[in-house]
């Protein structure tokens, strides 16, 4: 079941048509694009604003006295408004741009982590974590002799609540936790986890790429003191992500990286640094990331996230449904709350294998380790294949998917 089991369903199909990438053919059929989990397909509004960006109004940011260079910097500063309302935080100076979620919990990991967390110190991570939200804190405890703690999960996929609240203590410095899992679907009861690790003064890092276009977010109601996602993921351009951080955390922390624009005044006596969140952005920014990103945020306003995660809900139900009637095919990741994410084996068939014919029947879905090697490791596979849904999917994908499977079956098995 996902958050919005409850929601009242609205037809947003009609939406699949501002994506020109879905209305090609591969392979001699209609692409059926179920590789959301990696990308998202951009919407026309999307591809126009950042082609009229570099045709009209391309210069640098924060820099220049011309007229192209405030229609720049006005457009980029507009994205991070735009931002701001869409996650609903307190101010523009706790959203900075990142090139992704990976370089927003690396900017954490180094800034924060090295300024408050060290030998001794623990950071709380899950077993269903993606490599991004693993190796930065693993990189950080080999700085600081930190040692990193993982909260165990179910057969289901489900994190083990109890085991939670017994390894969060008064060493724990950060608890990093992903809000849905790349390689389950699982939804995380992230609200929850948030108000215990507040109870403990333990600030909360929470990885949102691939929540950020499935269900609302609100990091003031959530009370997050980190919240990282990806544009790509969102129907925006790849390269761009943003770090939300709350404003007192992100005020006390040091530069991540030295450049322009971070800076206040320079001399070799010594550097003062610039206010938020400028603070956090050296160097030329990828401008039309941004305001391609204030694009697609505007976009998916327009649909709600609401209507967007009560559709995707009803979709992944049926692609389950369909799916479990395969004799063989063992779903991983069944937890009660999950989301877009329909993660499987089947007995007899690799699933690269599996992956390889349906692009062959004009289907893309991903097959490996999902850049989640632990959670292979817990359940004992080497790889599943995965089929990821945006809300541009629809009934024909899910019937064609099947099918594709089933005559790729014949042949493997
Ligand atoms: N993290 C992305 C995925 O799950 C790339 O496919």
């Amino acid at each position: 079941m996902t958050l919005a089991a409850n929601k009242t369903l609205v037809n947003i199909t009609r939406f699949r048509q501002d994506f020109p990438i879905l209305q090609q053919e591969v392979n001699g059929k209609p692409l059926a694009y179920l590789d959301n989990g990696a990308t998202t397909q951009k919407p026309q509004i999307v591809i126009d604003t950042v082609r009229d960006y570099y045709e009209r109004d391309n210069a640098n940011v924060h820099r220049g006295v011309h007229t192209l260079s405030a229609r720049a910097t006005d457009a980029y500063e507009a994205a991070r408004h735009k931002i701001k309302d869409f996650i609903n935080a307190n101010s523009e100076k706790e959203i900075i741009f990142t090139g992704g979620t990976t370089e927003a919990i690396n900017l954490v990991a180094s800034s924060y982590g090295q300024s408050r967390i060290g030998q001794g110190d623990e950071i709380l991570i899950s077993t269903m974590e993606h490599h991004s939200n693993i190796v930065p804190w693993q990189m950080l405890c080999q700085r600081t002799g930190a040692t990193l703690k993982v909260i165990p999960m179910n057969k289901h996929g489900e994190l083990l609540f109890d085991e939670f609240k017994q390894l969060i203590n008064a060493r724990t410095k950060l608890l990093a936790i992903v809000h849905v899992s790349n390689a389950l679907g699982t939804i995380n009861p992230i609200e929850a986890m948030i108000t215990i690790a507040h109870q403990h003064d333990v600030p909360v890092l929470v990885d949102g790429a691939q929540a950020i276009a499935h269900t609302s977010v609100d990091v003031q109601a959530l009370d997050v003191d980190f919240y990282a996602f990806s544009g790509h993921k969102m129907f925006g351009p790849t390269g761009i992500g943003v770090l939300y951080g709350k404003q007192e955390l992100l005020e006390a922390m040091p530069p991540y990286q030295g450049g322009g624009d971070m800076i206040s005044v320079v001399s070799f006596s010594g550097t003062t640094y610039n206010e938020l969140p400028y603070k956090f952005e050296a160097g030329t920014p990828n401008i039309a990331g941004v305001i391609g990103l204030g694009a697609a945020v505007d976009y998916l306003t327009n649909i709600g996230l609401d209507n967007i995660a009560a559709y995707e809900h009803h979709l992944l139900d049926t692609l389950t449904d369909k799916a479990q009637d395969i004799e063989g095919l063992r779903i991983i990741g069944q937890a009660e709350n999950k989301t877009s994410i329909l993660s499987f084996l089947v007995d007899g068939a690799h699933a690269a294998d599996i992956g390889e014919l349906l692009d062959q029947q004009g289907v893309a879905i991903r097959a490996g380790h999902h850049c989640a090697m632990p959670v292979m490791e817990f359940f004992h596979i080497n790889a599943s294949a995965r089929a990821s849904l945006a809300f541009y999917n629809n009934e024909e994908d899910i019937t064609q998917f099947i099918a594709a499977l089933n005559s790729s079956l014949t042949l493997l098995r």
